[in-house]
């Protein structure tokens, strides 16, 4: 494929990461195609794109194969992001997963099986889909995969099933397992949540679970920076089917985030209060307490990531609290 007239379209391109990912692409001029249902997207992260003649945005919701089958037309890259990506859902709804991530993706392979010019998918999924993996740092071949989340469960079924559309209908499938993003225009997770209740009440922080769960924070940009880099390089491979993990290389405790929140929103002495969580010192049904993803396989490709993962929280923490006050 010829890297500069490629057709891209990224699903949840109104979303959070999927959103930067279409700021670099249009800046790599590509042709970009943004599908988004809006459900947790807006279209103001978009805003400077919309009416340059390299960009499209079609709202259209992916359960609806006939809104997908239009939106891959002429398309050569699919880079799928839309997803409902809170784990928590699972544990009141879990049909949501089912839908919202499985039969989604279903719905876009087949369209792109049907398709004579969309032949490579990059998905994003998940750390969640090792479950509660035995070796630290978890590298892309460690197994089996026990997601202990109806959400990891979902991202795994979509790996399978786009894996077997790579062998059995001649696609290119690139599985990108993201740890956990932060960074602008993020409208979920950790970070979120104790802002939230911070500016509610600046005095206590209720923090679920017993705050030592441990996972990698990326930031935004190195996440960026690691999709786009392995994706050109899996485009000049032609490799049918791989995987990567997409990590930071050190972790942050729970705790450490709420100190660093507290600290950058000028607040002293916050009282935290653990509380919530359940067996296990979890945060909730599905927490997966201790991740860090092997990001090996990806530095060997060159990548490097520019933050720590406690500079990653402290940055994104820093930018969600501007953007905050310009809401
Ligand atoms: N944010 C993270 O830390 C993280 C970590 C690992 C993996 N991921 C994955 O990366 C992807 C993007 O995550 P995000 O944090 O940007 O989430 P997000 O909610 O900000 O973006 C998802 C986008 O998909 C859209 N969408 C949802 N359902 C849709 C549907 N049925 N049809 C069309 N559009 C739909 C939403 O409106 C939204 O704009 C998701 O697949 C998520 O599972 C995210």
């Amino acid at each position: 494929m010829n890297l500069k007239l490629s057709k891209v379209l990224v699903t949840g391109g109104a979303g959070f990461i999927g959103s930067h990912l279409v700021d670099r692409l249009m800046v790599d001029e590509k042709n970009v195609t943004v599908f988004d249902n809006l459900s947790n997207g807006s279209l103001k992260n978009l805003e400077r794109w919309l009416g340059n003649e390299r960009f499209r945005f079609i709202k259209g919701d992916l359960k609806n194969p006939n809104d997908v089958e239009k939106a891959v037309e002429g398309i050569e890259l699919v880079l799928h992001l839309a997803a409902n990506p809170e784990v928590r859902v699972g544990e009141t709804n879990p049909s949501i997963h089912f839908q919202e991530n499985l039969m989604a993706t279903f719905n876009l392979l087949e369209a792109m099986r049907r398709c004579a010019s969309a032949k490579t998918f990059v998905f994003a999924s998940t750390s969640t889909v090792y479950g509660e993996a035995e070796v630290i740092p978890t590298p892309e071949d460690y197994g089996p995969s026990i997601p202990i989340s109806t959400y990891g469960a979902s991202k795994l079924g979509c790996e399978a099933i786009a894996s077997s559309y790579a062998h059995t209908f001649g696609l290119h499938t690139l599985i990108l397992r993201v740890a956990n993003v932060v960074g602008s225009r993020a409208t979920h997770g950790v970070i979120i949540d104790f802002i939230k209740k911070l500016e509610i009440n600046p005095r206590r922080l209720e923090i679920l679970g017993d705050g030592t769960q441990k996972k990698s924070f990326l930031h935004i940009e190195d996440c960026i920076n690691a999709i786009l880099h392995v994706t050109y390089q899996f485009l000049e491979e032609g490799k049918k089917v791989d995987v990567y993990n997409v990590g930071s290389v050190d972790q942050i405790e729970v705790k450490r985030i709420a100190e660093i929140v507290a600290e950058e929103m000028g607040l002293r002495d916050v009282e935290f209060i653990f509380a919530g969580g359940v067996e296990g010192g979890r945060g909730w049904l599905g927490d997966v307490k201790i991740m860090h993803l092997s990001v090996e396989k990806l530095l060997k490709t060159g990548w490097k990531p520019r933050y720590s993962s406690e500079e990653s929280v402290r940055l994104a923490v820093q930018t969600l609290l501007k953007e905050n006050e310009t809401v």
